[in-house]
């Protein structure tokens, strides 16, 4: 399958470039930025340019972006949304001019914005929770979502949208304690990709894509105030590797993303996992 991936420099990019071709997959990286993923530059923005670069593909894997972390750089609106919205709107043109089957769209887990808020009890983070972006990089992933669907059903274009947690460079603490609840590692984001280009879609689907998460509906409660007393009744191991590695654990857990959907669809299993952290 001839696969074009946006933004191959980036972490998910070329985690997920060196993922298909792993897997046989013929893949094409562009980006702005050179990389040994990369196969040509091109941006997003420039509309003559995606129409070229996009011919002769069977599906785009989209994850070039304007994101969270430019938002805490002060990038100005308008960048975010000529990139997020006006980019991806014409790699989607691009793919019904071209007969372009599949494209797969990189969106966020932030995207929920303030539903993620409860003073009282953690948040249980699936794909029913109504979204409320918070500002504008989550107001761009949440138009093009809402544009993905549009050709879905207008354009008969095999669209589907991949909600990833989080995988920001993070200290050795941090970055396990997010991947009970939150985190995830770009390898797994690119599997969840892998799998979802071999899947056919009989409706436009949404996906949330982490970690996953040890916790049930049960712990919500205890979680926000107390978490290190539920995560240990799952792994009681995890206090003497604490203690041994100095880390400590979240003094409050304030939402848990489900990926269960992603499991029953389309096979997604988490590898790189809390747990598989905890015994490295
Ligand atoms: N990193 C995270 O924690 C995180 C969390 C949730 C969602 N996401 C989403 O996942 C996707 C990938 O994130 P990442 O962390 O790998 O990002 P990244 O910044 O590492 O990579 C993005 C790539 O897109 C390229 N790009 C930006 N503008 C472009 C343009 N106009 N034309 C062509 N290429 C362009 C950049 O050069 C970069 O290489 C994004 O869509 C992001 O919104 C990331």
């Amino acid at each position: 399958m001839k696969v074009l991936v946006t933004g191959s420099s980036g972490q998910l990019g070329s985690a997920t470039v060196n993922h298909l071709k792993a897997y046989g997959h013929d893949v094409y990286g562009i980006d702005v930025i050179p990389s040994a993923t990369t196969n040509k530059l091109i941006d997003i923005k420039d509309k003559d340019s995606v129409e070229k670069v996009t011919r002769g593909f069977g599906v785009i894997i989209h994850t070039a972006a304007v994101h969270g972390k430019h938002y805490e750089l002060n990038y100005p609106k308008e960048a975010f949304i000529e990139t997020n919205i006006m980019g991806t709107l014409h790699l989607l043109n691009a793919c019904v001019k071209n007969e372009v089957n599949q494209f797969l769209y990189t969106s966020t887990t932030s995207i929920y914005g303030s539903a993620l808020v409860d003073d009282h009890k953690a948040v249980w983070v699936d794909e029913s929770l109504i979204e409320k972006p918070r500002d504008i990089y989550d107001i761009t992933k949440q138009t093009t979502e809402q544009l993905c669907k549009n050709f879905f059903y207008k354009e008969g274009l095999q669209t589907s949208v991949y909600r990833v947690g989080r995988f920001l460079p993070e200290d050795d603490n941090l970055k396990i304690n997010h991947r009970l609840y939150r985190g995830l590692d770009e390898r797994d984001g690119a599997e969840a990709l892998r799998l979802g280009l071999d899947t056919v879609f009989n409706d436009f689907e949404v996906f949330n894509i982490s970690s996953g998460s040890p916790f049930g509906r049960a712990d919500l409660i205890a979680l926000k105030h107390s978490p290190a007393d539920v995560i240990l009744q799952y792994f009681p191991e995890a206090a003497a590797i604490y203690q041994r590695k100095n880390w400590i654990f979240p003094k409050s857990i304030d939402r848990v993303y489900i990926c269960d959907k992603a499991s029953q669809y389309l096979g997604y299993q988490p590898q790189y996992t809390f747990e598989y952290l905890l015994h490295q």
